[in-house]
């Protein structure tokens, strides 16, 4: 039996008819525990929680059809949500054709089987649409395993007396009326082999760690990160940001996947941006080492900027949320690296922008602050200014002269170097004032004395 990551996006039941190519159609259910049920996780906001499971889904580029909020009084342990919302929700699912239907809550395996039969599409749960997205979006090594390895557990904890895909996946040929205690025990005996195997790979990988980093640098540019809450803004701001950057003949990012886009900054500045998975409220704990493991790149940034919702009633506590996770990471929060950017200013009136202000600069740390608005620009151009500030921050300035016939060196220095000022001189010369990094003056110093 082979164990593989069910792809929830190739698994539309028989029945829906989604054309190939097209992103599946999605429902997105979320149930909303009241009465006596009610938890504090449960406290926040039905709009805030339906926009973060709309964003989760979204972020695997699934086509949100519609999507309900569910209010739970009584969990019914066979489906969860109540009867008449099964029904309701199934006649949503007709009408919009919808191939998988997304439930934002954890779903026992028994009311994922149950829902499906009742919607006939496949459903998946938090953590299963989560996993999802982190596979996805995991590039290193030690990622993919620690995704696996999340993605094993949560298998194997869904094995127990219950219909599963593994089971499904043999379904009709069970002769003897299914597959018994003994076939389960064989999947899960299977699949704790091969978490051992992963367990022990990591252990590998973690120990070279340092060599696998030197390797990774796969281009010669400082990197930028985006991190932040999910539905912040950061894939907009990503967008708004790197926008024509993408050179058709630019081979080397051709080649690098779509969260890495080259950055070009007003003085001439090149840097790699680079989009990561967003944070989530109520990770569930089986993932939590996973989305760690997705962030490793974000230790190794030039700059880290920091992407906030400042029109979110929660963006405080994001904040406070982000700034753990990244001192768990062995990032300062405090350092100088970090820009914090306060995203979709064009949502707030004129009073809570002066509040927001204010509270920028009530804050006792020097942290870089930044108002912008991914949408309408706002403040883009000034945060270009500012990152290319804190990445040139160790760089020094020069004025050089660069002789008529030496265009090649006059390439090399908008190849390596910040280009401020250009001024033809009367003999056909170029002097060009610039900002350079230590290690690449003395190279510069060299073509010049050599030119
Ligand atoms: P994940 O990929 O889920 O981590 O989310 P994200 O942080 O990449 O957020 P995304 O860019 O997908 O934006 C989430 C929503 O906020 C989208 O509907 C955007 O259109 C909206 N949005 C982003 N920036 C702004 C902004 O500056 N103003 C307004 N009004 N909306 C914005």
């Amino acid at each position: 039996m082979e164990i593989r990551r069910p792809d929830i996006l190739d698994t539309a039941p028989s029945g829906t008819d989604t054309p190939r190519g097209e992103p599946t159609r999605v429902v997105v259910v979320v149930p909303i525990m009241g009465g006596r049920s009610a938890q504090a996780g449960s406290l926040r906001a039905p709009a805030a929680r339906r926009d973060e499971a709309v964003g989760l889904a979204a972020a695997i580029d699934l086509h949100v059809a519609s999507s309900m909020v569910v209010t739970v009084n009584t969990p019914r342990p066979a489906t969860l949500i109540g009867k008449g919302k099964v029904d309701e929700v199934a006649g949503l699912v007709l009408a919009e054709k919808a191939g998988l239907v997304f439930v934002d809550a954890a779903l026992s395996p028994v009311q994922q089987r149950n829902l499906e039969k009742a919607w006939n599409a496949k459903v998946v749960d938090r953590t299963g649409l989560i996993l999802e997205i982190f596979g996805r979006r995991a590039r290193t090594k030690e990622g993919a395993l620690q995704v696996e390895l999340a993605h094993l557990s949560y298998q194997k904890s869904r094995l127990v007396r219950s219909w599963t895909h593994l089971e499904r996946q043999r379904g009709g040929f069970g002769f003897l009326g299914g597959p018994g205690e003994t076939q389960i025990e064989a999947d899960r005996r299977m699949i704790q082999e091969r978490i051992t195997r992963i367990e022990r790979e990591l252990d590998q990988v973690i120990r070279t760690r340092r060599l696998h980093r030197a390797g990774r640098r796969r281009v010669p540019y400082p990197v930028v990160a985006l991190v932040g809450y999910t539905n912040a803004g950061k894939s907009t701001l990503f967008n708004a940001l790197t926008t024509g950057g993408v050179l058709a003949q630019d081979m080397l990012f051709a080649t690098l996947d779509p969260t890495l886009r080259q950055l070009r900054l007003p003085r001439g500045t090149k840097a790699i941006l680079s989009d990561t998975v967003g944070f989530i409220s109520d990770l569930p704990t089986m993932l939590v080492a996973a989305f760690r493991a997705t962030l490793e790149e974000v230790i190794e940034a030039d700059v880290i900027l920091h992407v906030r919702d400042v029109s979110h009633g929660d963006t405080e506590a994001q904040a406070a949320d982000v700034a753990a996770i990244l001192a768990d990471l062995g990032i300062d929060p405090d350092s100088d690296r970090i820009i914090e950017v306060w995203n979709k200013v064009d949502l707030l009136n004129a009073p809570a922008r002066e509040e927001a202000r204010n509270r920028a600069a009530r804050g006792e740390t020097e942290r870089q602050l930044h108002f912008v608005s991914a949408t309408t620009g706002e403040g883009l151009d000034s945060l270009r200014v500012m990152i290319e500030a804190v990445l040139g921050a160790g760089n020094e300035r020069m004025v050089v002269t660069v002789p008529a016939r030496d265009g090649e060196t006059l390439s090399w220095i908008h190849e390596n170097a910040a280009v401020e000022q250009r001024r033809p001189l009367a003999d056909g010369d170029t002097e060009v004032t610039l900002r350079i990094a230590p290690a690449k003056r003395a190279q510069l110093e060299e073509r010049l004395a050599t030119g």
